[in-house]
């Protein structure tokens, strides 16, 4: 259904004066604050572009699991493994969370999946990008998921009923996530010069690319202000990036390192942190599958789709016939 609505998630900001009455209606609704549930009237570009972001936020989850799940036999000690353990698979759990989200829309998770697999639909950017090393798992862990409950918890008040609830579980297993990481990280930056080094160089590489996991610059974001009028976002991005300037550079403090650019300072008349936006050709750049692991990462999610084949259909084989057993003893 998406691949035919595609046109209709990008058809520009929607005038009061240009709705019919049912639209009207609705926004009337969004605007007073009330959730929209499956079954009730919503217009065709408010379906196409929940499914856009929900699908791109599942497919995030999931793909997201890779350049962690990579260095579970390499942790450093059982606990520090059993940990990673459940933080990866609690991402697979998010990536169902939100596929089912997404079924609410009329969307099956088997089309989602095989738009992913032909490069019609996007993951986060940051996933595009190695861990090279033990103090980069801390880093993901305390920057990536710190990055990501600061959207979610935004996005736990999105006007979609679905996708809202999902946020608000999702939101109490990040938390755990971003604790953990920072604990490792914490081990690290408080540990041998060596390690120090490591951490310093993994924030110093990861900062950008957090900063780019909120999207474009506000100027430059194709869907934030329809978005914003329907409640699917409650923040823009640039307004999240800010907040999680805001709040990771007093932990950078903390944890007794360098700030990792030169451009963060405090704006005592703004109250908040001025910093430097990423360099968005390299952001434009991995959107299109430029970055440095995006065909590795695609290679893997299609060779896992095409491996797993034979457990889905015997899946299915077993549901098969035990509804024929049911349906023969009724
Ligand atoms: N990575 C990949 N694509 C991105 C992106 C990013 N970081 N930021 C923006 N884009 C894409 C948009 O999807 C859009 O693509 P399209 O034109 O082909 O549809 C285009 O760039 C323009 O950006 P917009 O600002 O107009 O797009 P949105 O209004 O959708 O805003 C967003 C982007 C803020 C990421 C929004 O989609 C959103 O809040 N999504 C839900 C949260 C999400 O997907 N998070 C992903 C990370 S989850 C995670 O990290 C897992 C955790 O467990 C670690």
């Amino acid at each position: 259904m998406y691949a035919q609505m595609i046109k209709t998630a990008h058809s520009g900001v929607h005038k009061r004066e240009d709705m019919t009455e049912q639209e009207r209606a609705f926004q009337d609704r969004i605007d007073a604050g009330e959730k929209i549930e499956p079954r009730d009237w919503m217009p065709d570009d408010y379906r196409a572009t929940l499914i856009r972001q929900i699908g791109q936020h599942a497919h995030s989850e999931v793909v997201g699991q890779l350049p962690e799940g990579n260095w579970i036999t390499r942790a450093p000690t059982l606990e520090r493994k059993a940990i990673l353990l459940a933080k990866v698979q609690d991402e697979a759990g998010h990536g169902l969370y939100l596929y089912s989200a997404a079924e609410t829309l009329g969307e099956s998770r088997d089309e989602l999946v095989r738009l992913l697999h032909e490069g019609r639909m996007k993951y986060s950017s940051i996933f595009n990008y190695p861990t090279l090393n033990w103090a980069d798992i801390g880093a993901v862990g305390w920057l990536v998921d710190g990055a990501a409950i600061v959207n979610q918890v935004a996005l736990q008040r999105t006007s979609y009923g679905p996708y809202s609830r999902a946020m608000v579980r999702i939101c109490k297993e990040e938390s755990f996530h971003a604790r953990q990481g920072y604990s490792a990280f914490m081990a690290m930056a408080l540990g041998t010069p060596e390690q120090k080094r490591m951490a310093q160089d993994a924030l110093n590489r990861m900062w950008f690319p957090c900063l780019m996991m909120f999207g474009p610059s506000d100027k430059d974001s194709v869907h934030s202000e329809q978005s914003m009028a329907w409640k699917i976002k409650v923040a823009t991005n640039d307004e999240l990036r800010q907040k999680y300037v805001d709040q990771t550079i007093p932990q950078i403090e903390y944890l007794g390192l360098d700030l990792p650019e030169a451009g963060i300072v405090w704006n005592e008349a703004r109250g908040h942190y001025d910093f430097d936006m990423p360099d968005w050709s390299e952001f434009f750049n991995v959107l299109k599958g430029n970055g440095p692991c995006n065909s590795d990462r695609m290679a893997d999610r299609v060779n896992a789709w095409e491996d797993g084949a034979w457990f889905r259909d015997g899946l299915m084989a077993h549901a098969r016939k035990a509804r024929a057993r049911k349906m023969a003893a009724e």
